[in-house]
């Protein structure tokens, strides 16, 4: 199938008449698009993606004039924010009208409503006289689109137009809340800041945004959204310079490196916001193995940067050899990862040559520069250990009593910590970051070359 890009409202709307899946731009990411009332064009959607059905899709319509039959009331606070914020970034969850297939919403009682504010899409949405279904234009669980061009790398030969609306101006999907109970909730933090939200409504939104791994009953639940195809980590204060990493910062770093990108976000949060997509997809090219990204302050806009790249960062542990380290050498390792936990693999927590390798003495070490730890030499009590401490701590690293790091897994315990969802680190001897193993299909080459 060839692949059109147009900015032809036409041709586009002929498509979607004819019970075709197109990609569409909005403010926010570019969509995959269909009639929302046709059942047969909502599966291709989910078909094309990838995505699980019990998944449902956002309806997009004009605006508020247009919800007749799509939603079973508009409550008055909803009624309120479209008036105010549409067409703009806002999902509002609201009563299902009798329209809606059930396969818009994966059986739920609520369907997601929005007004998107791209000039295109505006007016093809006059043109049809149908609203449309549309996810993000990605296959399920990569990173968003918000260019025609990335829509092409994903979808070229598999839906027959694009319609060319150029970069997004937002970047971050839409916000989306609803109510439960009489209470007003934020599921999605996006583009639209739950401030400015919270300061038009007059009261605050609840949060129902965690991370589960069943499938969601309510929206972006699902524990790994938005990822990039090589594994991500999420959090730094400051990343560390490693050459096997691309590095996404938001302040500015005391070092140089080839594949440093810089989101500026103090003063201009929305730029780096418009910017975090495509830069995430430029490191995924990039040849690397990993990513770095610092960690975002979860304000306003920032909200919805950090939410996201959460989502995108891998589970991951690093292993650190018990080599002959002096202690301000490891130590200083230690600071370089900002490793917040140690679990002491070693069976034999005593050193005869490295007498502050022994137990008690590195535990209080670490204690006095802040580092929890724990020990667990028994294999079969591992896993539920690591999961106890990455409940709690982002960076944990298991010491091992080798000090070449490839011979901490015995036990087979990488095989066990990669099948649950681990990405598995090594910090060699010599203070760098190494790539062991990652629960991740594309091989290394293959992404390097
Ligand atoms: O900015 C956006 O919202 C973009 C553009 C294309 O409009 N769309 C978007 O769609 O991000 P998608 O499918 O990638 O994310 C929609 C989220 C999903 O997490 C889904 O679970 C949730 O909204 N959702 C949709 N309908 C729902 C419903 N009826 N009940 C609960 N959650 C729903
Ligand atoms: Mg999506």
């Amino acid at each position: 199938m060839e692949t059109r890009l147009t900015t032809d409202i036409s041709q586009a709307a002929t498509l979607l008449q004819k019970g075709a899946v197109i990609a569409i731009p909005t403010e926010t990411v570019y969509g995959l698009a269909a009639n929302a009332l046709e059942a047969e064009a909502v599966r291709k959607i989910f078909e094309l993606k990838k995505r699980p059905s019990s998944d449902p899709l956002i309806v997009h319509v004009r605006g508020p004039e247009a919800l007749e039959g799509i939603v079973a009331g508009i409550p008055d606070w909803a009624y309120k924010l479209m008036m105010r914020f549409w067409p703009g970034p806002l999902t509002l969850l609201l009563p299902k009208g009798p329209a809606i297939p059930e396969e818009v919403t994966a059986g739920l009682p609520r369907v997601a409503v929005r007004a998107p504010a791209h000039p295109l899409t505006q007016a093809l949405l006059q043109a049809v006289p149908f609203p449309l279904a549309a996810p993000s234009a990605n296959p399920f669980g990569r990173v968003s689109p918000t260019t025609p061009e990335h829509v092409g790398e994903y979808f070229a030969g598999q839906i027959p137009l694009i319609l060319d609306g150029g970069p997004c101006a937002a970047g971050i999907e839409s916000t989306i809340i609803g109510e439960e109970h009489g209470r007003l909730v934020l599921y999605r933090p996006g583009a639209l800041p739950r401030e400015v939200l919270e300061e038009a409504l007059g009261e605050k939104l609840y949060t129902r945004t965690h991370v589960t791994s069943t499938p969601p009953v309510t929206p972006g639940q699902f524990p790994r959204h938005y990822a990039p195809n090589k594994p991500l980590l999420y959090g730094w204060r400051t990343p560390p310079p490693e050459k096997n990493a691309s590095i996404v910062v938001f302040e500015p770093v005391p070092f140089s490196h080839p594949y440093l990108h810089y989101l500026p976000a103090e003063e201009k949060l929305a730029d780096a916001a418009a910017q975090l997509y495509p830069t995430l997809l430029t490191c995924e090219k990039e040849p690397t193995h990993y990513i770095l990204v610092q960690a975002v302050s979860p304000h306003g806009l920032g909200e919805a940067l950090h939410d996201r790249l959460r989502r995108a960062s891998l589970p991951h542990l690093f292993t650190i050899g018990h080599s002959n380290h002096p202690w301000a050498e490891f130590q200083a390792l230690l600071q370089k990862y900002e490793i917040h936990a140690i679990l002491d693999l070693r069976k034999q927590p005593y050193s005869r040559y490295v007498p502050h390798f022994s137990q008690g003495p590195l535990q209080k070490a670490l204690h006095e520069i802040n580092i929890a730890y724990e020990w667990q030499p028994n294999p079969n009590r591992l896993l539920p250990t690591v999961e106890k401490l990455l409940r709690e701590y982002l960076h944990v690293a298991l010491l091992c009593a080798e000090g070449d790091p490839n011979r901490c897994h015995r036990f087979s315990l990488s095989d066990t910590l990669t099948e649950k969802g681990f990405a598995i680190f090594h910090i060699l001897p010599t203070g760098e970051l190494h790539l062991h193993r990652a629960p991740i299909s594309l091989s290394l080459e293959e992404k390097a070359s």
